[in-house]
């Protein structure tokens, strides 16, 4: 099984080839709860496109016999400026869900970040990896459930807390409405049908512990325990009335490294390092919250601007290639997160497909800084970037 799932990956040499045999060999629901975005999914495809509004610029005859990608993020040591950002429910790409990520992650080196909306709780996901992990955190209406979230992180050696502020109302995701995703997936004609084409996928959901939010089963109100969507179960749950100040009580109660995950602009990553943030997040969620939101990319040389070295600016969004975390790098961020770019690698081939996509990330970074000529990845400065036709 697990070689198969090797081999398969193993002709996969981009995150795009990923993509698509993720494509493949998921149902429809769920690849594109994965894939998509909000609305017309401007800010989806913006924040790859992005990119490519930069080019690198070489310097040649570098002796790069050896180039050092190892960094620290908000206080701790990763193998690549690259963090394995929270996505939640992992089970629905494959049955290992998180199982299949967080050891991938501390093998390859790399800070792991667990959703709060994820497949197996806290202490599961502390217990499987020895790596270094964020937990991500929303604010539920429930201040206790957060009360509580900390006390478990604490005891299960998480090592930062990452706050998402960019749902205070679910984004309207339509590929979702128009497939009825809903958790966990219910036998439908249309499901019966998918089943006869992916039959791997609902066998492994059929003989498997059914598919929960696991952090907060039996606490946060319907908590998935019945049917529903997570925009329906975010709608209910998450307290769209949170400012600053809840962001300033959280970092007291935690007492560690925090990021806010999230911000778009120098004005609000300036108020965060004032509030008491050590890593600033750039993100749009993937582009499945606002949908006209700038790219990341876009506005991150502003951001790391204003920050002027505070805390740890980190950039999420549209991140599929080497060369786009040496782009963010060049243009002042400390790391990049991909989500998507490891759960392609979930969805083609469980455990082996995640160690691809990284393995690909770690090819092409170091591939990419000897192209560029630059021998260590604190070295990469505004030098070696610029507009694209400018
Ligand atoms: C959850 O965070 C999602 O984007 O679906």
């Amino acid at each position: 099984m697990f070689w198969g799932d090797e081999r398969r990956v193993s002709r996969c040499f981009n995150i795009a080839d990923l993509r698509r045999v993720a494509k493949r060999r998921l149902p429809r629901v769920m690849f594109d709860y994965m894939d998509g975005g909000a609305e017309d999914e401007v800010a989806l495809h913006g924040n790859c496109a992005g990119f490519d509004a930069w080019r690198l610029v070489p310097r040649v005859l570098v002796d790069v016999a050896e180039v050092a990608l190892g960094t620290e993020i908000m206080g701790q040591k990763s193998t690549l400026p690259l963090v394995i950002a929270p996505t939640g429910m992992n089970r629905l790409f494959h049955y290992r869900g998180e199982m299949a990520v967080a050891p991938a992650a501390a093998r390859a080196g790399l800070i792991y970040s667990l959703s709060s909306m994820s497949s197996f709780d806290i202490e599961a996901m502390g217990a499987a990896t020895p790596g270094p992990k964020w937990f991500q955190i929303y604010v539920w209406k429930d201040r206790g459930i957060i009360r509580e979230f900390i006390q478990r992180c604490r005891e299960s050696g998480y090592h930062a807390l990452c706050l998402t502020v960019d749902v205070p109302a679910f984004g309207k995701r339509e590929r979702d409405l128009r497939n009825g995703m809903i958790i966990p997936p219910r036998f439908t004609p249309g499901s019966l049908l998918d089943m006869a084409l992916h039959p791997h996928w609902w066998w492994k959901l059929i003989t498997h512990e059914p598919m929960t939010l696991a952090n907060v089963v039996g606490k946060a109100g319907r908590g998935l325990d019945n049917m529903t969507t997570l925009g329906q179960h975010a709608n209910d749950q998450f307290d769209p009335s949170v400012t600053w100040d809840d962001m300033a009580w959280m970092i007291e109660e935690w007492g560690g490294p925090f990021a806010i995950k999230g911000i778009a602009c120098a004005e609000d990553a300036v108020r965060a390092v004032e509030t008491g943030a050590t890593g600033i997040i750039i993100s749009n969620h993937g582009g499945r919250q606002l949908d006209q939101a700038p790219a990341p990319i876009e506005v991150l040389p502003e951001i790391v601007n204003a920050v002027a070295g505070r805390a740890d600016v980190i950039l999420d969004g549209g991140v599929r290639r080497g060369s786009d975390v040496i782009k963010a790098l060049a243009l002042g961020a400390k790391a990049c997160m991909i989500g998507r770019g490891y759960l392609y690698g979930l969805g083609a081939g469980g455990d082996a497909g995640v160690e691809r996509a990284l393995e690909l990330f770690r090819d092409e970074i170091e591939r990419t800084m000897k192209l560029v000529g630059c021998t260590s990845v604190a070295q990469l400065t505004p030098d070696y970037i610029r507009a694209a036709g400018g």
